[in-house]
């Protein structure tokens, strides 16, 4: 094998290792070298090991912005595994656009979004959002309170659940900075008091998350009763703030640790294996996880990095995820992914409460305006 062919395919990896968006972004990056691990143990792609060129953007836009600039110019990466947050995409994506680059997301987001420069790998709202307002209004009532971080996902997010809601009544929306303390929440806190609704619905993210929940608690709100529900507050969240305050709250996801599954027990073990035993897999691990093998198949067939050829062969391609088959829908380049509802349990782990029968079509437009079909 001469030397051209036997150096490493360079990706980008751009996730908060420190910084209030940590807590889940340096998840995503240990689902991202956990495929990374996997594929090179296993021979490399084509025979060429996978090279992560790893930056830490600390919950900076700004960083985000330079560092994928750096990625593409200067580190010679096309592929880009990155940003947890809408607003850390939105400063990444005229940089992918510009320079033809593919940015590979895996968090769930407001949707009403595409770029040809973007596989999008989390959930968008007709795979989390519907599944979960059906749930909240069938089992809890139609009085909503929205509890969110300020940026454009919990707030775009909350602009659908009000469509979704359709004449349910939302009695509060409060935003807090994403550095939201525990003192930050003290007046939403006193107003859910006053306002007496049926439900939280919270799109808050990060740290935050932990101060929300606990502040949530100390006022004496029983979960049972009045859970929160998100679709944010992963297992990871769960464990930052303790699973004893975690308890009883609710997410929608398209994948839990818990999805009892051959594939998913093989897959929790190798990362915790990797990681430790306290490490709980979550959504994001996995379609971190997940996209990279979808990266790799396609490698392997084009034996190019050139975002012109890779990405006609990652549109409509399968694979056997933790979550169970999902695919990349060819028509909006979003994932089709499972739906699910968990309630948090004393183990800090999600008890499955409902679950589709199969992978919803990614609608990120939200064109079919009609009920999810295929949720339980
Ligand atoms: C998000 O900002 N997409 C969670």
């Amino acid at each position: 094998m001469n030397k051209a062919t036997s150096e490493p395919w360079r990706v980008g990896v751009l996730f908060s290792q420190s910084g209030h968006m940590s807590v889940i972004e340096e998840t995503q990056l240990r689902g991202t070298l956990l495929a990374i691990d996997e594929i090179n143990s296993s021979g490399g792609l084509n025979g060429r090991e996978l090279m992560p060129i790893i930056y830490d953007p600390a919950s900076d836009n700004t960083l985000f912005r330079l560092y994928a600039k750096k990625l593409m110019t200067e580190d010679g990466v096309s592929s880009i595994f990155g940003c947890y947050t809408s607003s850390s995409r939105k400063v990444v994506l005229p940089i992918v656009e510009r320079l033809n680059g593919l940015l590979w997301y895996p968090t769930l987001y407001e949707g009403f979004e595409y770029s040809p420069n973007v596989i999008y790998t989390g959930s968008a709202p007709n795979q989390n959002s519907l599944a979960l307002c059906e749930y909240l209004v069938s089992n809890l009532g139609r009085r909503f309170y929205f509890v969110g971080s300020d940026y454009i996902y919990p707030r775009e997010t909350n602009r659908i659940m009000r469509e979704m809601l359709r004449g349910a009544e939302v009695v509060g929306e409060s935003y807090v900075s994403l550095r939201a303390q525990r003192k930050d929440f003290l007046p939403i806190i006193r107003d859910m008091q006053r306002t007496r609704p049926d439900v939280i619905f919270s799109t808050v993210v990060g740290d935050s998350t932990v101060h929300l929940y606990q502040s949530y608690s100390d006022a004496g709100f029983d979960p049972k009763t009045l859970p929160i529900a998100s679709l944010t507050t992963t297992e990871a969240e769960i464990r930052a703030m303790g699973f004893d305050v975690g308890e009883g709250h609710i997410t929608a996801a398209s994948y839990f640790q818990n999805i009892d599954s051959a594939s998913n027990a093989s897959f929790v073990s190798r990362f915790k294996k990797r990681f430790g035993a306290d490490e709980p897999t979550n959504m994001c691990v996995e379609a971190a996880y997940f996209q990279v093998h979808f990266f790799a198949r396609a490698l392997v067939m084009t034996n190019s990095m050139e975002t012109n050829l890779l990405r006609p062969v990652v549109l409509g391609s399968e694979f056997e995820a933790p979550q169970g088959k999902v695919a990349i829908n060819a028509s909006c380049s979003h994932a089709d992914l499972w739906s699910c509802i968990g309630r948090a349990n004393r183990a800090g782990q999600f008890d499955i409460v409902a679950r589709s029968k199969a992978a919803v079509a990614a609608d990120p437009y939200l064109t079919c305006s009609g009920r999810n079909a295929h949720f339980l």
